[in-house]
């Protein structure tokens, strides 16, 4: 029996990278996954036997058109992953005002906007599902602990996990059986990461590959992360494994942030 047999999921950012490997994931349980992405996601959500439609998530129309297409497409919604973001390393001296605030508008609006559209329409059925329906914030270890040149995106990542932890309270206070929680994800392989390491390597004058052998060393388990680790998590907190989780912070960093 698959776990999501009958639930609909809409993955933001599911174009490729980690919004790609949660929606091949949850699909593979036997969800129905809408994509979203400001860019192409056709060939990804036709892989998965779902749907894509081009979505800006700073775009509050762009999110009511993406939760009614999610409605008509597959007959409601049950799982929102959030996992749509950008990312860059910059100095605070060299950061303007509006590369600040670009970066709140798509990871933290896009987020505000998600919870604030999806909610209601998961509440119209999350009643008949053990664990309810469930919201999946994609946060970093960057929303954990701070780290040099990165105020534009630890402001971000630090806002998804408050948010997180206040709607997930807000839910549980008006009963709309909706568990809201983040995962911070350490460094994981896609081409958000390789494209880091390669500016890494043109400001250290160095390689990809010392660059990527570095980025391997800061996770005591040896390695950075696969897509597949943080699909793993995504699926554990879409499921009725995780029904008595909400407002928690899944932490997938190879263990990074324990010491
Ligand atoms: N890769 C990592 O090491 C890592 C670590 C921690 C957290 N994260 C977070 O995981 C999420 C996914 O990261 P990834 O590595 O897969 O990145 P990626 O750059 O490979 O993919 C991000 C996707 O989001 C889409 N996107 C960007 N802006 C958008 C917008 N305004 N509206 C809709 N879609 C938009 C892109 O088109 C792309 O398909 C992000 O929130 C990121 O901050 C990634």
């Amino acid at each position: 029996m698959t776990k999501l047999a009958g639930r609909v999921a809409l993955v933001t950012g599911g174009a490729r990278g980690l919004g790609a490997a949660a929606a091949r994931a949850l699909a593979a349980e036997g969800a129905k996954v809408v994509i979203s992405d400001i860019g192409d996601g056709t060939e990804t959500a036709a892989s998965i036997g779902g749907a894509y439609i081009k979505h800006d998530v700073t775009s509050e129309p762009d999110w009511v058109a993406a939760v009614a297409f999610t409605k008509k497409t597959f007959g409601g919604l049950d799982i929102l992953v959030n996992n749509a973001g950008i990312f860059w390393v910059r100095p605070i001296a060299m950061t303007t005002l509006e590369d600040f605030k670009r970066m709140q508008a798509v990871n933290v609006d896009g987020v505000f906007l998600g919870m604030k559209h999806a909610i209601p329409a998961i509440a119209e059925r999350s009643q008949q599902w053990e664990g309810g329906g469930s919201i999946v914030n994609i946060s970093s270890v960057a929303g954990l602990v701070g780290a040099a040149n990165l105020i534009s995106y630890n402001a971000s990542k630090g806002a998804v996990r408050l948010m997180t932890k206040s709607a997930a309270l807000e839910c549980a206070e008006q009963k709309l059986k909706i568990r809201v929680n983040s995962i911070h994800p350490g460094m994981i392989d896609t081409d958000m990461m390789r494209g880091a390491a390669t500016l890494m390597a043109k400001v250290a004058g160095t390689d990809l590959d010392t660059e990527r052998a570095r980025m391997a060393k800061r996770h005591p388990l040896g390695r950075v992360g696969k897509d597949t680790d943080v699909a793993d998590a995504v699926l554990f907190l879409a499921s009725d494994a995780s029904a008595f989780m909400t407002g928690s912070e899944v932490v997938v960093d190879g263990g990074m942030t324990a010491n």
